[in-house]
């Protein structure tokens, strides 16, 4: 009788194991953005990617990419002027890819993804020290983290903390 019941446990036991083994494992932390593929054009990579790494488009909301291309000549202390052509092509690939649910407040929208409320929010587990690291320098340094950022991957796997 007893072991009868021992059995029973250790089938169920299996059975558990088996179904949690095929069961998808799911992410806890899955921004949605991740998974959509990395937007990229040429003119863009070429003239946004020269001083800094080319910033995904998703990761600000259209009117934050009119605003920063109507001031590029003010461009965070430094001339980042277009001729209007290459102007235009930018402007036009950054509003096709932006996020789309990334709300800006009313009023001035924000122009750094830095100072975006979901940015800080992403990485409010990251010390001052972290920060202050001068292998980091900046947070719009996202190379210094994001090993994959370069291409656009930007996923929890890919990260390493410079020390
Ligand atoms: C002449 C150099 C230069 C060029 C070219 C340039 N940038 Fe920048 N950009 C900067 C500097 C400098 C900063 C400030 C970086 C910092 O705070 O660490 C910056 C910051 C930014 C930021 C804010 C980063 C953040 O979240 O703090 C965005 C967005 C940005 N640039 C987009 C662009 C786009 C789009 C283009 C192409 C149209 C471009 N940049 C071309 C120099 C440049
Ligand atoms: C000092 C290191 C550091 C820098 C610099 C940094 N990040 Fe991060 N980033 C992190 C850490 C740590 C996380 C949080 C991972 C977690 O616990 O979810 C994160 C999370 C993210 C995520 C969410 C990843 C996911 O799959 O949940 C995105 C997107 C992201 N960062 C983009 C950026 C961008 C864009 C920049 C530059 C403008 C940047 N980060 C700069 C360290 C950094």
């Amino acid at each position: 009788m007893l072991l009868d019941i021992r059995n029973k446990f250790r089938m169920l036991a299996v059975v558990v194991l088996l179904a949690g083994g095929t069961m998808p494992v799911a992410h806890a932390d899955d921004d949605d953005d991740e998974r959509m593929p990395v937007a990229t054009n040429a003119l863009w990579q070429a003239e946004c990617g020269s001083c800094h790494l080319a910033y995904p488009p998703r990761l600000l909301p259209a009117e934050s990419w009119q605003e920063l291309m109507t001031g590029l000549d003010k461009h965070f202390g430094s001339d980042a002027s277009l001729d209007a052509p290459s102007a235009r092509e930018i402007g036009a690939f950054l509003d096709k890819n932006a996020g789309r649910n990334r709300h800006s407040k009313p009023g001035k929208p924000v122009l750094r993804i830095t100072e975006t409320r979901w940015f800080v929010h992403e990485h409010d587990e990251v010390s001052a020290d972290v920060w202050k690291n001068p292998k980091v320098k900046s947070a719009a340094n996202c190379a210094a983290c994001h090993t994959g950022a370069e291409t656009g991957n930007y996923s929890e796997r890919s990260i390493k903390i410079p020390r």
